[in-house]
């Protein structure tokens, strides 16, 4: 998407669509609004009544000018009452209008800005922008496939001379939102197209763009690492498992390291504890927490921050066969404590124990890890929220604010400590799964067992990693929700 600063009067603005931003209940005041309603004699607050236009977050009103303007519509869009972040409720913004757009099915658009943006904050209307006019239409032929898709946006900006940072601001807004694409097209592509050695390659191709270090182990490598956990889970697949892991190293002296470690099931059929067939094909988004890690690394390599930061990823496919490993097995793990197998549906928490132990060897600050780890997480927070566990309250704190700039919902739960006696195997050093309750919990604390000790935080995103409809920045089906959250915590900023 081309996106471009222009200083024009907003009554001028030649475009397919003309894109008004308005405060919830502030209609008349401002800018904008009061231009475009004075040269169509009134008719806009007229209309905005009697359609009960307030200006709500996410709401629109469309509206053809018949002449009366070069623009040949008008989309209002409700900012509500701004008491939000304001780089969320920007990148709201600018994905809704970017959506209204496309519904449209118009090439160019003229965006206005809400009154008093910054040029600090363009970078939060290109990430809007690129996230709402997201579509995954890869697999549409003919009469399905989008005929027309916004190409051309230009955003309105006072008179004066455009700055080099407004337009970096732009150009890693961009970056960031094509960054969350990646991960988004990620989870939306099905398990016939996308498998473990899928994955790597993508991994390898994002590491190329962005000249980061990457390693890919296979089966055999995986195996050779002592990665044992990790092996049993794959090896029920023909498409063999993969572990991948990524680095990024900044130029000036890094501030600290932080290791970003995703669940990659390609697909989780539960094995030979097989999963029920209504919503089975949901599986194939079972790495939703690798396609988080690729975003991010994505995002990084074009961000560049003074963080050194590493993506790790254990890729695999859960399936049962002859060869698959079964309920009742016994498997030792890179860390050296040995696991007895109750349920081949739990493999994601296998896959990252040995992920989260070769993330601890690299001796980081903080490991957080993303998951869709559990049916438990959704039945807690429900389908938009993450659930996640930390080691401690300052990290904890750390990730909220993260997550505010973000605009993600993330919402801690307990390591509660008594539950861990449920993780008690007869015959190993742990079993993987406890009872039913809680069992977003016992996952974590099973994890837990394998980070050596580090500052850790574990995202479960079961719900949100998939969206059921579209509204705000998030599109139906895979969301890329994690990347937004992680980025800004590289950043540190608040
Ligand atoms: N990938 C699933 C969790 C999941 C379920 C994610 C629904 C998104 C939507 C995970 O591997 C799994 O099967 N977990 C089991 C664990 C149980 C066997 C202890 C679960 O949640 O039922
Ligand atoms: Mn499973
Ligand atoms: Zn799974």
């Amino acid at each position: 998407m081309q996106m471009q600063l222009a200083v024009s009067d907003v009554i001028r603005a030649e475009a397919d669509v003309l894109v008004v931003p308005v405060t919830e209940g502030a209609l008349g005041r401002q800018r904008f609004f009061a231009s475009i309603d004075a040269a169509l004699g009134g008719t806009l607050t007229r209309l905005a009544e009697a359609q009960e236009f307030q200006g709500k977050a996410e709401q629109t009103l469309e509206l053809a000018t018949l002449g009366r303007l070069p623009a040949v519509r008008v989309v209002l869009v409700g900012l509500g009452s701004r008491r939000g972040h304001d780089a969320a409720t920007l990148r709201t913004f600018a994905a809704v209008a970017a959506r209204s757009a496309n519904g449209l099915r118009v090439r160019s658009m003229v965006l206005g800005l809400p009154d008093k943006t910054a040029g600090s904050e363009l970078r939060h209307v290109a990430e809007g922008l690129v996230l709402g006019a997201y579509r995954f239409t890869k697999y549409l032929t003919g009469d399905r496939a989008p005929k027309q898709t916004l190409e051309r946006v230009d955003i309105l900006r006072p008179a004066g001379k455009v700055t080099a940072a407004e337009r970096r601001g732009l150009e890693i807004g961009i970056a960031v939102g094509e960054a969350v694409s990646l991960a988004r097209d990620a989870v939306n592509e099905p398990a016939n197209e996308l498998s473990p050695a899928g994955l790597a390659a993508l991994a390898i191709r994002i590491a190329k763009v962005g000249r980061l270090k990457v390693i890919v182990l296979d089966k055999k490598g995986i195996l050779a690492k002592g990665m044992k956990l990790h092996y049993a889970v794959g090896q029920g697949s023909v498409n063999e498992p993969r572990f991948i892991h990524m680095t990024y190293i900044p130029k000036k002296r890094a501030r600290e390291r932080l290791v970003f470690v995703g669940k990659g099931l390609t697909f989780d059929s539960g094995g030979l504890s097989i999963k029920p067939a209504a919503g089975m094909g949901d599986m194939k988004t079972d790495m939703g927490g690798a396609a988080a890690v690729l975003g991010l690394m994505a995002a990084v390599a074009a961000v560049e921050p003074a963080v050194e930061v590493h993506g790790i990823i254990g890729a695999a496919e859960n399936m049962p066969d002859g060869g698959a490993y079964r309920p009742g097995d016994v498997f030792g793990s890179l860390d050296g404590k040995t696991v007895e197998i109750v349920n081949t549906d739990a493999e994601g928490r296998l896959v990252l124990a040995d992920a989260l132990a070769y993330a601890a060897r690299l001796e980081p600050d903080l490991i957080v890890d993303a998951a869709t780890l559990t049916g438990a997480c959704m039945v807690a927070l429900g389908k938009s929220c993450t659930g996640y566990f930390a080691t401690a309250d300052g990290i904890a704190r750390r990730l909220e604010r993260a997550a505010a700039l973000a605009g993600e919902q993330m919402w801690r739960l307990p390591l509660a400590d008594d539950q861990r006696e449920q993780l008690k195997s007869d015959i190993a050093d742990l079993k993987h799964t406890g009872e039913r309750w809680g069992g977003a919990i016992t996952a974590a604390l099973f994890l837990r067992e394998f980070t050596a000790g580090h500052a850790w935080i574990h995202c479960d995103i079961a719900g949100p990693a998939l969206s059921d409809r579209a509204t705000g920045v998030i599109p139906k089906g895979g969301t890329g929700h994690g990347v937004l959250t992680f980025l800004a915590l590289v950043e540190g900023v608040s």
